[in-house]
């Protein structure tokens, strides 16, 4: 496994890999559901790249950058052990030099949910995963559904900027009690942690009333601020009924919506969604 911090280094060694390239474009802190990522890539690829870098770019003023967890060593032996070829670990200050001023803006899918939330955040998203793709020159990029509106919109971006590769979705990888796995998670303390599990029982709620029919985005939506509610360490940001690719609001789930919702635990700030599938009618 090459590990590198220069770009002119990494272009180098993605030169020298032969066959299809898979790139999986992390902020460290690796997990389980990074892990998948990797694994899905190491399938279906010759050869994987992983970047790591914690992007400035896509943190709010008074968000976590300075204390997002940077445990570099376990993440290094971790990308090892799963069998990565290449890592690109950038400074901020040659990803970001003095006098940058270049940034791509998808617009109305990043307007919604967490655009709504968190102002900037996905032009920092898409403006640094277009420069991971000029960086590793990827076949596949591997995203996961657990940023479901992350997804819609580095899609929206490889369609509009003709980016010449696929972008693979993998499924959220969760805890035992239906919490998704997050690096975010290391901030909770151990009460925060058993109410974090709100935010999956709150989605499955509104599943389940789906399946038993129920149609209504409201309806779908009250179940979930009622499951919120009923966790005192739990504050909702949001809960949305949305369609999978506009992301706006839906009166009716007729062909398919997404569940997502966004709830502060204590000071932590988590997210999570799941989709429910079009029945055809
Ligand atoms: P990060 O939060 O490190 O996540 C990297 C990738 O792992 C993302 O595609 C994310 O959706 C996926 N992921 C996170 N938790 C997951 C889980 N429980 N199950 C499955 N996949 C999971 O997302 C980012 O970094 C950044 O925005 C990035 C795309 C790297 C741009 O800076």
């Amino acid at each position: 496994m090459r590990v590198t911090e220069d770009l002119e280094e990494l272009r180098e060694s993605r030169r020298s890999l032969r066959g299809s390239f898979g790139l999986v474009p992390t902020m460290g802190a690796l997990h389980e559901g990074h892990a998948s990522l990797v694994g899905r890539a190491r399938e279906e690829c010759d050869a994987v790249g992983v970047s790591i870098f914690v992007n400035p770019a896509q943190f709010g003023p008074g968000e976590d950058l300075g204390a997002y967890p940077r445990p570099i060593g376990r993440d290094l032996e971790m990308l090892e052990s799963l069998g990565a070829d290449l890592v690109w670990t950038p400074a901020a200050a040659s990803l970001y030099p003095p006098g940058y001023q270049t940034w791509v803006t998808v617009e109305e899918i990043t307007r919604p949910l967490e655009g709504g939330c968190r102002p900037g955040h996905f032009r920092g998203v898409a403006t640094v995963v277009a420069k991971l793709f000029n960086a590793f020159t990827p076949d596949r990029a591997y995203f996961g559904q657990k940023d479901a509106q992350q997804v819609a919109v580095i899609r929206r971006m490889v369609r509009d900027l003709d980016f010449p590769l696929e972008v693979v979705v993998c499924p959220t990888v969760r805890e035992p009690d239906g919490l998704a796995l997050s690096s975010r998670n290391a901030y909770l303390g151990a009460e925060e942690r058993r109410a974090a599990a709100v935010l999956h029982r709150a989605l499955a709620a509104a599943r389940a009333l789906y399946d038993a029919g129920e149609r209504a985005g409201e309806a779908l939506r009250a179940a979930m601020r009622e499951e919120l509610r009923s966790e005192p360490l739990a504050r909702e940001e949001y809960v949305s009924v949305a369609d999978p690719e506009t992301l706006l609001e839906l009166d009716r789930v007729e062909s398919g919506g997404l569940l997502s919702l966004a709830a502060r635990i204590g000071r932590t700030r988590l997210i999570d969604n799941l989709t429910l599938e079009g029945r055809g009618r």
